[in-house]
C-alpha cells in the first residue's frame, strides 16, 4: 500500500503544470454515450476516476481507449447494455452521470444507487425527480434505480437545491428529449458551462449552462465530439494553499483563474500574491499569513472542495479564523488528523474554529477522502519534521501526480510503499 512521505519546512519555488479538471472531464466522458460515433477529449488528467469512468463506458459497450492526456471513443457497433452495476458505481459516485445520457438515448437505463460516502449522505433526488420531470417511470428497488422512457419530453424543473451532477444529468438527458427544457435553480460551476460547451459541440442547442437557467431544445441525434478539457480549478487552488502555507513562489501554468475568483479573493485576504501572467498564475507568500473567514457555498461562493486545503492553510496562519462547511455534513474529516499533527481546531457542528500560529509537527496520519488528503499534504509541508499520508488511494482518484508537482517546486516529498503496514 501506497503513502506519501512529507518532511516540512521548505519553501516553494518554481513552475506546476495544472492538468485538465477532474470533475469536468467525467460528466463529459458520459456524455460520449449521447452519440454512437467516436469522440476525443483531450486535456485529460490521468487519475483512477477517469480509469473507473472508461471502465464503465467499456462495460456499457464502448470501445475507450485511455491515453492519458487524451481518451478516444469508438463508433459504437451492436447491441448495448444500457445498465452501471454497483461495482462501478461504488467505487465513484460520479458514475451516476452515466444515468442521464443512457435513459435519453436507449429510453432505458438501469444504475445502481451510489450511496453515501465520507463527506455526507449525498441522495440523488434530484437527479430522479428531473427525469421524471422528463417523463421517464423511476424505479427504485434493490439498491439500483431503473429509468424508463419510450422518449423523454421537454419539460420544466425546478431544482430544490443546485447540485453540480444533478445538473449536468439533467442536461444530458434533456439534450435528446422532444421540445424544450427549462432547467431552475442549476449549478452554476464551472465544469457544468464546459459540459454545455461540449454538448453544444454536439450539435445540441444549451442556453445558460453557468447560470441558474438552462434551456435546451432537443435534437434527435448528436454528432461525435473533439474537446479540450478545461483547467482544474481545485488542484489550482490546493497549490495556492500549499504556497500560503510553506511561503515562496509559485507559477502556476494554465491555472483558471476567472474559476478561481471566489478562491482568491480570500487568499489575498490571507496575505497572498495573486497575478495572472499571461495564461498563468504567480502565486507567491513572503509575509505574514492571516487568519481568514469562509463559508462554503454553491459557486460563485467559496468552494466546498477548498475548505479543507484552506483549512490547513489557516493552522499556520496568525489569529482565529472560523470554517464553515454548508455543502456536506460531514466534511471535517481531517479535523482530528490535523489535530494529531498539533493543530489547534475546535470543532461545533458544520463550523471549525481554527487557533493558526501553533507549529505542526510531523506525524503519520490517515487520508480519509480526496480534499482531505490535499489537506494533509499541506499540513505536512510546514510540519516540523516528517509526515505520512496514508490512504493514498484517495489522492489518485483526483491529483496527477500531486508528490512529483510538488516535488518539482522545493518539497521535500515522495511516494513510498508501506512493507507489511496498515494501509
Ligand atoms: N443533493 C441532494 N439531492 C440531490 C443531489 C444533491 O440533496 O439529488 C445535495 C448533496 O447531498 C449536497 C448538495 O446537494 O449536500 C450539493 O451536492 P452536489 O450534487 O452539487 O454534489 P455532486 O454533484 O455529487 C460535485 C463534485 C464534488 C463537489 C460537489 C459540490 C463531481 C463529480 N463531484 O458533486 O466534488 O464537492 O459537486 O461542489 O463533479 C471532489 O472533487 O472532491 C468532489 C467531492
Amino acid at each position: 500500500m501506497d503513502a506519501i512521505r512529507v518532511v516540512g519546512g521548505r519553501r516553494l519555488q518554481g513552475r506546476i503544470p495544472i492538468s485538465g479538471a477532474k470533475n469536468a472531464a467525467l460528466p463529459i466522458l458520459c456524455a460520449t454515450l449521447l452519440s454512437d460515433r467516436g469522440c476525443r477529449l483531450r486535456n485529460v488528467p490521468a487519475l483512477r476516476d477517469i480509469q473507473t469512468t472508461a471502465a464503465l463506458l467499456r462495460f456499457l459497450g464502448r470501445d475507450v481507449e485511455v491515453a492519458c492526456p487524451e481518451v478516444t471513443t469508438a463508433t459504437v457497433s451492436g447491441e448495448v447494455r444500457p445498465e452501471a452495476p454497483y461495482e462501478l458505481v461504488r467505487q465513484m459516485r460520479a458514475s451516476v452521470l452515466v444515468l442521464g445520457p443512457l435513459v435519453a438515448r436507449y429510453g432505458r437505463a438501469k444504475v445502481s444507487l451510489p450511496g453515501g460516502c465520507a463527506i455526507g449522505a449525498r441522495p440523488i433526488d434530484q437527479h430522479l425527480k428531473g427525469l421524471e420531470a422528463l417523463g421517464a417511470k423511476i424505479n427504485v428497488e434493490h439498491g439500483y434505480v431503473t429509468a424508463e422512457a419510450g422518449t423523454l419530453r421537454g419539460a420544466e424543473y425546478v431544482f430544490d437545491l443546485p447540485t453540480v451532477t444533478g445538473t449536468e444529468n439533467l442536461m444530458m438527458a434533456a439534450v435528446l428529449a422532444k421540445g424544450v427544457t427549462i432547467l431552475v435553480n442549476c449549478a452554476r460551476e464551472p465544469e457544468v458551462e464546459e459540459l454545455g460547451r461540449v454538448l453544444n459541440k454536439m450539435g445540441a442547442h444549451v442556453e445558460g449552462a453557468g447560470t441558474s437557467v438552462i434551456t435546451i431544445r432537443g435534437k434527435d441525434s448528436l454528432d461525435p465530439f473533439d474537446h479540450a478539457v478545461i483547467a482544474d480549478r481545485v488542484e489550482a487552488g490546493t497549490f495556492m494553499a500549499a504556497v500560503g502555507a510553506a511561503g515562496g513562489e509559485v507559477l502556476l501554468e494554465g491555472a483558471p483563474l476567472d474559476d478561481l475568483e471566489p478562491v482568491v479573493v480570500r487568499l489575498r485576504q490571507a496575505g497572498l500574491h495573486v497575478e495572472r501572467q499571461g495564461d498563468d498564475v504567480l502565486v507567491g507568500r513572503h509575509g505574514a499569513l492571516r487568519a481568514v473567514n469562509v463559508t462554503t457555498a454553491p459557486h460563485p461562493g467559496f468552494p466546498t472542495d477548498m475548505q479543507a486545503q484552506l483549512m490547513a492553510m489557516m493552522c499556520v496562519a496568525d489569529g482565529r479564523s472560523v470554517l464553515t462547511e454548508t455543502i456536506f455534513e460531514n466534511r471535517f474529516m481531517h479535523v482530528p488528523e490535523l489535530q494529531r499533527m498539533g493543530a489547534h481546531i475546535e470543532t461545533r457542528q458544520h463550523t471549525a474554529i481554527v487557533d493558526g500560529g501553533f507549529p505542526l509537527q510531523g506525524a503519520s496520519v490517515m487520508a480519509t477522502d480526496l480534499r482531505a488528503s490535499a489537506s494533509l499534504i499541506i499540513a505536512g509541508l510546514v510540519a516540523e519534521g516528517e509526515t505520512l499520508v496514508r490512504r493514498v488511494y484517495h489522492l489518485d482518484r483526483g491529483y496527477e501526480s500531486i508528490e512529483k508537482k510538488l516535488g518539482g517546486v522545493g518539497a521535500e516529498i515522495e511516494r513510498v510503499r508501506l512493507e507489511g503496514g496498515l494501509p
